[in-house]
């Protein structure tokens, strides 16, 4: 297909990332790949199933497929167990079976949720990711983390069940609020910090960016790390630069904030306290570029609620706490800190002019 780009993932059980432009109503070709499949079940929520629910099962119908949709409230609040157990409920009042497959469309809300639901209906069936926000397409929809939310904090109940195929239509970005499409260069920033000074040239550009080669980027980077520490035991835990501050601002705002947003603040933060420890100091170039994309950089939380709301983040470990931070532009490394220096390093970032 013209300009479409084909990334694979090579985890324990390998799968394709494929990037183009119109591949929505071509989704039932695709899923032949997952053989013996008869039964699809899509989910989304409400905003995506409107625009897109339609063309996804219609191909699907075409291809021959027995499809239903399951559509939730769209946001964050949707991301909970609840969901998970109404939609698998419907999987089995289809008579879905373990050859069957989940389709996962929108951003990184369906695509956790549905990705979770599809790891634990009988034991674990397969499902195609689709995402289309910028967020999913660079982050959330490759790498295999599913998760939903707690009242203890984000992403706390989950498993990690890799896709067995992704497709990132980009046309549909061109649906998204500008404020929606912003939120996913959050995660692009991440990836530049992380890895690729290219990329932080890129998200300058902002908006008018290369989408195809952006998301392209990012998913090779994710694709290196992902296939090197599936398990987020290692280097994988790099792609948390910003979300230790980012998920507690999220979980203290009750997710009134988006997690774009609360990302861009965690990594101005996080770029804080590397410089604060005496690694480089990358604050003003990272808040420039993340300023340029519009985000607004200002934190509402003192340095003790954002200790306390941290302490229930995932980067938590009986040695303290996995810190993400800059060694220099386009370079991240991995910090443990104690739970005491975290507080001690967040009052001491705490007044910094943004
Ligand atoms: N979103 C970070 C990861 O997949 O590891």
């Amino acid at each position: 297909m013209k300009d479409t780009v084909c990334i694979n993932v090579r985890t324990q059980v390998p799968y394709d990332v494929i990037i183009g432009s119109g591949l929505l109503s071509d989704t039932g070709r695709f899923m032949a790949a997952l053989t013996g499949c008869r039964t699809v079940a899509v989910y989304s929520d409400d905003t995506v199933d409107s625009l897109f629910g339609r063309t996804v099962t219609d191909s699907l119908e075409a291809a021959g497929y027995c499809c239903f949709r399951h559509v939730v409230p769209h946001g964050e609040q949707s991301k909970n167990i609840h969901s998970v157990m109404s939609f698998i409920d419907a999987m089995a009042a289809h008579g879905m079976t373990r050859d069957d497959a989940v389709i996962a469309l929108g951003g990184g809300v369906p695509g956790d949720t549905a990705g979770f639901a599809a790891a634990i209906y009988m034991r674990g069936i397969r499902y195609v990711q689709i995402p289309t926000t910028l967020l999913a397409a660079v982050d959330s929809s490759v790498g295999g983390k599913t998760a939903v939310d707690i009242s203890a904090g984000k992403n706390l109940a989950g498993a990690f069940h890799q896709p067995s195929l992704v497709l990132c239509d980009t046309s549909a970005l061109d649906t998204l609020p500008a404020a929606t499409l912003r939120d996913g260069m959050a995660e692009v920033v991440k990836y530049g910090a992380v890895k690729s000074c290219a990329l932080l040239d890129m998200a300058r550009e902002w908006p008018d960016c290369n989408f195809t080669d952006i998301i392209s980027q990012c998913v090779e980077i994710k694709r290196d790390i992902v296939s090197d520490d599936e398990f987020d035991r290692g280097r994988r835990r790099l792609l948390n630069f910003g979300h230790t501050v980012g998920h507690a601002m999220e979980l203290l705002g009750n997710y009134s904030i988006t997690h774009g947003a609360a990302v861009a603040k965690g990594m101005v933060r996080a770029a804080r306290i590397g410089a604060a420890m005496g690694l480089a100091d990358c604050t003003d170039a990272l808040s420039e570029i993340l300023s340029g994309c519009g985000f607004d950089l200002s934190c509402p939380y003192s340095a003790q609620q954002l200790f306390q709301a941290a302490l229930s983040d995932k980067k938590r470990g009986t040695d303290g706490i996995a810190l993400v931070l800059p060694h220099e532009w386009g370079l991240c490394g991995i910090h443990t800190v104690r739970e005491d220096s975290l507080l001690s390093l967040l009052k001491m970032t705490e007044q910094w002019p943004v």
